[in-house]
């Protein structure tokens, strides 16, 4: 649904050059929500204002829904129109909600549509449609300044579906709520994801964010995807530092002759006592360092940092045992094996 290839992004400023995209490839089907995570700094709005061309790539190109934008974008007076055409099928959530305060709630969806050139009962009829979708049927006469973070940023999405679009792209739209208004908006975005079949394309700094709605997730660093995959594929990843940012387990370990083992249980395994089994089968004294349970996508998933007495070369048995369990396991001082963008 939206795809990128070799996207580069570089930025003139102050006769300095900032490459904010470097050879971005991001695949993102129809119908799933794709996060993209990062630190500041690592090009998630540039690669989000690029994929809608509100910044035109320095080089490479993006399709939302079969359309080669960046082509369209080039092409004489007459790509101008095509661009906006093609726009209204991508709808766009702000962080800072960019409502018009002297217009009611209504009036700032039915801007999209006036846009467009839907008049009269038509116009009014969607804007409501739209706003009861959202639910805020009855804040249609209401201004801005009447409404909370969370009702402000409703209006917002609602305002984005005005053109009916495919996709929607979502840059940080919850990270100037609270954590229960964050976690009402996100089910919004899912349910609509679901509802309307939408492809939703996410920024967020949260990673509660894409546990709970992703099916899918990138890692940016210094302009480039440096992992991706769907959520599962990540966390059955070894050597994931996108598992690790959405699985924290710390803990130290407590002496020199120790082998500390990071274990990830998906499913059945998770159920399962593996690590009293390997506690009797091996007669050895285990420390669980850290832990750490949830569930994505409906199903648990959990990381357990333990420490097992003695050095690596002494503890291979034991961990042979517990990869047979079906157990992903990562020991500290092994080779991690990076997943790359389009390993799938
Ligand atoms: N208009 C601009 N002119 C010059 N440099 C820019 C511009 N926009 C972004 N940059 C630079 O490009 C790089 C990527 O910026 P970008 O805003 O895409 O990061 P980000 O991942 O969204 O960060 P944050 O999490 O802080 O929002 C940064 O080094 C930034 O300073
Ligand atoms: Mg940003």
């Amino acid at each position: 649904m939206i795809t990128t290839t070799g996207l580069t992004k570089v930025y003139a400023s102050r006769g300095r050059e900032v490459t904010a995209l470097d050879g971005v490839d991001l695949h993102v089907r129809e119908g799933e929500v794709y996060g993209v995570i990062g630190q500041s700094g690592a090009g998630k709005s540039s690669l989000i204002r690029c994929i809608n061309l509100l910044e035109r790539p320095t080089t490479g190109t993006v399709s939302v829904d079969g359309v080669d934008l960046t082509a369209l974008a080039g092409r004489g007076p007459r790509a101008g129109k095509e661009l906006r055409a093609a726009r209204t099928r991508i709808g766009m959530v702000f962080q800072h909600f960019n409502l018009l305060s002297s217009r009611t709630v209504q009036d700032n969806v039915e801007l999209p549509l006036e846009i467009l050139g839907v008049t009269g009962r038509d116009r009014t009829r969607k804007a409501l449609e739209l706003l009861d979708l959202v639910g805020l049927a009855d804040k249609a006469k209401s201004y801005p300044a009447q409404l909370s973070g969370g009702q402000k940023q409703r209006v917002g999405i609602a305002r984005a579906l005005a053109g009916d679009p495919k996709v929607l792209l979502s840059d940080e739209a919850t990270s100037a709520l609270d954590p229960e208004t964050t976690r009402s908006i996100l089910q919004l975005l899912r349910d609509l994801n679901q509802q309307l079949g939408l492809t939703v394309l996410l920024i967020t700094h949260e990673m509660d964010v894409v546990k709970t709605v992703c099916d899918s997730a990138a890692l940016m660093q210094n302009g480039r995807i440096v992992e991706a995959g769907t959520v599962s594929e990540i966390l059955a990843t070894p050597g994931s530092e996108l598992a690790r940012t959405l699985f924290p387990v710390g803990g130290e370990p407590s002496g020199a002759d120790r082998t500390v083992v990071d274990v990830t249980f998906h499913g059945d395994a998770a159920a399962q006592p593996v690590i009293s089994q390997l506690a009797r089968t091996y007669n050895i004294d285990i420390s669980i360092l850290g832990a750490a349970m949830d569930t994505v996508a409906g199903k648990q998933i959990g990381r357990m940092r333990i420490e097992l007495p003695g050095r690596f070369e002494e503890n291979v048995v034991p961990i042979g045992f517990l990869r047979e369990q079906g157990l992903q396991v990562e020991v500290a001082g092994e080779e991690p094996v990076l997943v790359k963008e389009g390993a799938k």
